[in-house]
């Protein structure tokens, strides 16, 4: 039995996960897979009634009692310093020890493409986004607040180990699914120490996989690139910050938010899975929000969770969705989320 944690959080989180749970139901059923889930409340209402985030306790629970855990999303117009989100997502992220963030950038019909002459065949790579620290260790200082003369400082951490393991997994995911390129994107033209120690272990581990191609660009132009020739990437690694923006911008390429899912992953472990998307704030409660997100995530969940066949028959029902609608009006559709919903559970059932 596999046992799953639920988080909606705040926004549109509640109404995706509710379709997103539903469709893991029915699947489970057909493909006689055992998944008990069990829901947390964890999000703005309760931070704002009793100010507990994440309590210790229960990230000890967590570790000791689940499989893995669905998340919809987290943050708030009424917590406008987003502390609640933070201790949330970036605490699981970092407590948890989720070094990978995998975020596959899939398109599943050609309609939905922005490229021009780019369709499923050019759009297929997954970005390993570091999760554990970088500039998101969010270490700094303020000197003078609040003057003409204030400084604000960011410390960004790389650590030997981490970017090795991060490297590799990359490496290992390539290897593993018969891919033949894998691109690391840094800036290390400029920050020639920190992003340095990325591109010396980068072609250490490439050295390990001879029947891969590894490049190494810097994150500029790379960006460039994705939008003039997508194919040319399979697999892509890199730091923390750089990820978040590259994935944004491969959601977009693929068809949007309401389309891209992630996995915070720690390889054995409790792991963490949540689509790219936000809390959305101005579409919730509307039953506006695309669920499709939220259920190629629970794909990339059951995979992790060893159950393949629940997690092929899952993203092929998702691929049919897309390619046949119904579709919300993120997808140029008048389908509610529900309506989605059922659509994909109709077609995993
Ligand atoms: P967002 O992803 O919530 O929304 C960006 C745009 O995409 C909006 O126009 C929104 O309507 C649209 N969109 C997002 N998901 C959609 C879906 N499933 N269906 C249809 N349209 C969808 O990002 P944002 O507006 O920058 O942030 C809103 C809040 O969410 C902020 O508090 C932010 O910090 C938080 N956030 C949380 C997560 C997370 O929990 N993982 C991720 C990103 C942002
Ligand atoms: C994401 C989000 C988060 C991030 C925010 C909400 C902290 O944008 O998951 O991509 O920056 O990692
Ligand atoms: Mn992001």
């Amino acid at each position: 039995m596999h046992r799953v944690a639920v988080i909606p959080g705040d926004g549109i989180g509640p109404e995706v996960v509710e379709q997103g749970v539903k469709v893991l139901e029915a699947l489970a059923r057909a493909e006689r897979v055992d998944l008990a889930f069990q829901w947390f409340d964890y999000g703005a209402e309760r931070y704002l009634k009793d100010g507990t985030t994440l309590p210790e306790s229960d990230l000890e629970r967590l570790r000791r009692d689940f499989d893995a855990i669905y998340f919809g999303a987290v943050g708030d117009p009424r917590v406008p310093s987003n502390e609640h989100a933070k201790d949330i997502l970036l605490g699981m992220r970092a407590k948890l020890d989720l070094y990978i963030n995998l975020r596959p950038c899939r398109l599943y019909a050609d309609r939905f493409s922005p490229l021009k002459g780019k369709g499923t065949k050019e759009l297929d790579f997954a970005v390993f986004r570091e999760n554990t620290e970088g500039l998101y260790v969010d270490e700094g200082l303020v000197f003078k607040g609040g003057t003409d003369d204030e400084i604000a400082l960011a410390q960004e951490v790389n650590s030997r180990k981490g970017v090795e393991r991060i490297i590799r997994a990359a490496f290992e995911f390539a290897s593993s699914r018969g891919l033949r390129r894998v691109c690391l994107a840094d800036k290390s033209n400029v920050l020639v120490k920190a992003h340095g120690l990325w591109r010396r272990v980068f072609a250490l581990v490439a050295k390990e996989h001879p029947a891969i191609e590894a490049s190494a660009m810097y994150v500029d132009a790379l960006a460039m690139d994705l939008v003039r020739a997508p194919e040319r990437y399979q697999v892509i690694v890199t730091n923390n910050l750089f990820g978040d923006i590259l994935t944004d911008l491969g959601a977009a390429l693929c068809g949007g938010l309401g389309l891209a899912a992630s996995g915070n992953i720690h390889p054995g472990r409790l792991s963490l899975f949540e689509p790219v998307h936000g809390s959305a704030p101005q579409l919730a409660g509307r039953n506006e929000a695309n669920p499709l997100a939220m259920c190629l995530t629970g794909a990339l969940m059951l995979a992790h969770l060893g159950e393949s066949a629940a997690a092929e028959r899952l993203e092929a029902a998702v691929a049919q969705v897309v390619n046949e609608g119904p579709w919300t009006k993120d997808l140029g559709g008048t389908a509610t989320c529900a309506e989605v919903g059922e659509a994909v559970r109709r077609r995993v059932s």
